[in-house]
């Protein structure tokens, strides 16, 4: 979508006339393409629906340059043009890809403010953290800088493999409360570095996917001597969503059955072990576009929870998974690029489901964690290329006028005239009939 703007610019920063503006700015609804009329600054931002993608990060200023507002809030503005000339400057060509890390700040700062909104709207006892998937993006600085702008919140990190967690260890050396989360398919020597980190008092936990990680679980921590931490993925009956959708629900290879988590319980009880079993995990798919597939996710786990925990299990934490979306195309919809709910929305149902489960049945809150990957590092970087051309059928100018247009003698023929009615009455919102 920035490259679309970034094509735009170009244009006019070369002071090239309009006419090779992309013809779909005909088709803009209120104000069509007319060759008579200069771009403004406005129908950039209303063509390509900055404003609605962009979330206040980016924008278009006066000059016509994209801009960067690592606060979302005009202001502050970073003027992307001029970031590319100063590379330049430094002998750095495009394609580059500029980090704005103080955009990982504020959106960490947004998922820790809307969920404490949440927690004080529903009197929710206890609190929220995000633990940060560092698959989602491995780059050490990044990683770093979640970790860093994480910690006034107490937020953590989320690993899916045993180089993950060495990679995590040595970052959260005088951290030892920071959360780290485990999922991925787990081998013995991956459960090993676990049980070696949770005997050097880092607060782990290592979630439970197949049942075969139980055995090597608590084999180490026999071996080590260590009462350890552990987790459940729950396999739901809720279908996934989104992206990577198998990765959910009843037939994802993911995660425990029922009948499987009671037998997990029923071993660790046998073994004096059930204040060890603290997480119920979830993840019902990535770039969830439909806000109901979180809250049925939710609520199943949310009684997964509640049933463990009145049989007895030292349960403390829910962990919803990632999902939280990204609205790349700005339409607020339910499709593949976008998602029909907020921020602040997905916070609030996400602690209004679990907090009404516990109410209901008169256990205690747990702590809630999530997974969010996409929603946390997507808006922070941005790919910069060339346009290297363009294309547009301005040999053909249409002004929709049909008098201007056709300076033939005959009569149009009819399917042309359709055309031409057709595209005096297109608007935005009518453009797929
Ligand atoms: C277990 C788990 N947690 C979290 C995530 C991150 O998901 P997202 O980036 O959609 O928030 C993933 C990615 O698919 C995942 O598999």
């Amino acid at each position: 979508m920035l490259s679309c703007a970034a094509s735009e610019l170009i244009e006019t920063d070369s002071g090239l006339s309009h006419v090779a503006v992309d013809p779909k700015s005909a088709l803009n609804g209120a104000r069509k393409f007319n060759p008579a009329q200069p771009w403004r600054v406005e129908d950039s931002l209303e063509l390509y629906h900055v404003n609605a993608w962009g979330k206040g990060y980016f924008g278009i200023n006066a000059a016509g340059h994209v801009v960067v507002r690592p606060d979302a809030q005009p202001g502050r503005d970073i003027d992307l043009y001029d970031v590319v000339e100063g590379l330049e400057a430094r002998d750095l060509t495009t394609p580059v890809v500029v980090r704005f890390s103080d955009i990982l700040a504020h959106r960490l700062k947004h998922l820790h403010d809307a969920f404490a909104q949440a927690i004080a709207e529903n009197d929710y006892r206890n609190r929220y953290a995000a633990v940060f998937p560092i698959k989602v993006n491995q780059q050490r600085l990044v990683v770093e800088e979640v970790y860093r702008y994480g910690k006034e919140f107490g937020f953590g990190l989320e690993v899916g493999s045993k180089p993950e967690l060495l990679a995590v260890m040595a970052m959260t050396e005088n951290a030892p409360e920071r959360l780290i989360i485990c999922n991925g398919f787990k081998d013995d020597s991956y459960i090993e570095a676990v049980t070696l980190a949770t005997k050097l008092g880092r607060t782990i936990i290592p979630v439970v996917e197949n049942f075969d990680e139980l055995g090597l679980i608590l084999k180490h921590a026999d071996r080590y001597q260590v009462r350890p931490r552990i987790g459940v993925r729950v396999k739901l009956f809720t279908e996934g969503s989104g992206r990577w959708r198998e990765s959910a629900g009843e037939k994802s290879k993911f995660g425990l059955f029922i009948t499987e988590i009671l037998e997990l319980f029923s071993m660790l009880k046998a073994r004096g072990m059930l204040d060890c079993l603290q997480l119920v995990h979830c993840h019902p798919g990535s770039q969830l576009q439909d806000i109901r597939r979180v809250k049925d996710a939710i609520n199943e786990l949310a009684h997964v929870y509640a049933e463990l925990k009145l049989m007895g299990a030292g349960l403390q934490y829910i962990d919803v998974g990632g999902g939280l979306g990204v609205d790349y195309d700005g339409s607020g919809t339910n499709y593949s690029s976008s998602m029909n709910y907020t921020l602040n929305e997905y916070a609030s149902d996400v602690v209004y489901r679990v907090a009404s489960v516990c109410n209901a049945r008169d256990i205690p809150h747990p702590m809630i964690v999530s997974e969010s990957g996409r929603a946390v590092a997507a808006y922070h970087s941005v790919l910069i290329f060339d346009a290297l051309g363009s294309s547009a059928l301005d040999k053909f100018r249409v002004t929709g006028d049909r008098a201007e247009d056709y300076g033939g003698e005959e009569e149009l023929p009819q399917p042309v005239q359709d055309l031409f009615e057709a595209y005096r009455s297109v608007s935005e919102r009518r453009l797929v009939e």
